[in-house]
């Protein structure tokens, strides 16, 4: 158990050269077991308190280590969200935490799909207990023109510089991910104001003023592309796309308000990064899912209403598939645990598999479970 914790980090010395398991599963190499990280693995679920440490403790992790690498404790430290992700050191520490823990495959920027808006002329702030807010929501034509083309060079510098440091630290031994908000699913953010339930500001301007909404989501499709390929340029070596509310959209408006824009962003990347895998997320895609890989993407990553098996069958044998295991699972036992892993890889086949869970993990999920579960998940061999 402790050694599949991995111990304490070492110093990197050589560039390691074996490309990352996560990696060679997407291009459907053969691969020994499916390599697995967790969404939303950097963040609050984090207590790191002393009895979470009497579970997970190995050689090699000192409590104090352990303790430090508290993102609930950080948070004390630094209560505002924006400072914790938009400051190089606070970036790459919570990024490493879970690393220096368990290990996954792949280690994902800590950062927010919200991050590149104030560069984009649209301030905005994460409020504990209330989530986003967009402090002017747009709603006009004349508010859409007021938005500007990202430049993440001059915007956002500390998630390049943050990108290339975690792609040192952890050289090789996992992927290092980067991550964006889908048009539509930013459009949501910044027409309603914050998270919504119904979201009617944004259907009320798609059905009534589309053309509106369409120069919008066209203002954050050629920003994400650029968005993508700096992340790429700077270490990220995959991108997760996260298309959240996409899926509120009925299918046909999916294909007129989602689907266009995520297949611009994806061919013009491609244009110039044709090897960075693209991960496409939309949690409720179930109604969905045949619609998914027009977009182009690698890999599509599914929620768990539906059925792995089912889910491969109709993305077709092109895609890779992630995720799947409901986070609800990681507060079950840990035979429970273990069984719900060995069904969804069972399910998933050998090939083009990362283990993943179906949304982010929730807060208050046990960490021993989260061990556990890639303890488990580490030891598989196909
Ligand atoms: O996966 C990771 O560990 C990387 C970090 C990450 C965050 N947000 C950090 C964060 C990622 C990948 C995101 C993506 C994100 N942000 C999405 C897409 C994923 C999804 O859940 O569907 C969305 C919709 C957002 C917008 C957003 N940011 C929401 C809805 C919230 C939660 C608000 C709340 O307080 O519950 C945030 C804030 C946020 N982003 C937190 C974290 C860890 C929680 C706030 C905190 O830790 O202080």
């Amino acid at each position: 158990f402790c050694c599949a914790l991995g111990g304490a980090i070492a110093e990197p010395k050589v560039i390691n050269a074996t490309e990352p398991l996560l990696l060679d599963a997407v291009q459907g190499k053969e691969v020994e077991r499916p390599p697995v990280w967790l969404m939303r693995q950097a963040g609050r679920y984090m207590k790191a308190a002393k009895e979470n440490w009497y579970s997970v403790r190995c050689k090699g992790i000192q409590l104090e280590d352990f303790v430090s690498h508290s993102y609930q404790i950080l948070c004390e430290k630094h209560p505002s969200f924006r400072e914790r992700s938009e400051n190089v050191d606070l970036v790459v520490e919570i990024s490493l935490q879970p690393w220096k823990v368990f290990r996954p495959d792949g280690v994902i920027l800590f950062s927010d799909i919200l991050t590149p808006l104030s560069g984009m002329n649209i301030p905005f702030d994460i409020v504990k207990g209330k989530g986003p807010i967009i402090f002017d929501p747009l709603g006009t034509a004349a508010d859409v023109d007021q938005v500007r083309e990202f430049v993440p060079e001059e915007s956002v510098p500390y998630v390049g510089e943050a990108l290339t440091i975690l792609r040192k630290e952890v050289n090789n031994e996992a992927a290092v991910l980067g991550f964006v908000g889908a048009p539509f699913t930013l459009a949501s953010y910044v027409v309603e104001g914050g998270s919504s339930k119904h979201f009617t500001k944004i259907k009320k301007l798609a059905f009534s003023q589309p053309k509106v909404l369409h120069a919008l989501l066209q203002k954050f499709a050629t920003s994400m592309a650029k968005y993508i390929r700096y992340q790429a340029d700077k270490g990220a070596q995959a991108v997760q796309i996260f298309d959240s509310w996409a899926t509120e959209l009925s299918p046909a408006d999916f294909e007129e308000f989602s689907l266009p824009y995520l297949k611009q962003i994806v061919d013009s990347v491609k244009q110039t990064h044709p090897n960075l895998p693209l991960i496409l997320y939309a949690s409720g895609s179930g109604g969905l899912l045949e619609r998914l890989p027009l977009t182009g993407v690698d890999v599509v990553s599914l929620d768990w209403t539906v059925d792995m098996a089912e889910g491969r069958r109709r993305l077709g044998t092109d895609v890779a598939v992630q995720g799947n295991v409901d986070p609800g699972v990681l507060f079950g036992s840990k035979e429970f645990i273990t069984s719900r892993i060995n069904d969804t890889v069972r399910k998933a086949g050998r090939r083009k598999h990362i283990l993943n869970l179906g949304h982010g993990i929730i807060v208050g999920t046990p960490e021993e479970n989260v061990a556990h579960f890639f303890e488990v998940a580490k030891s598989i061999r196909y």
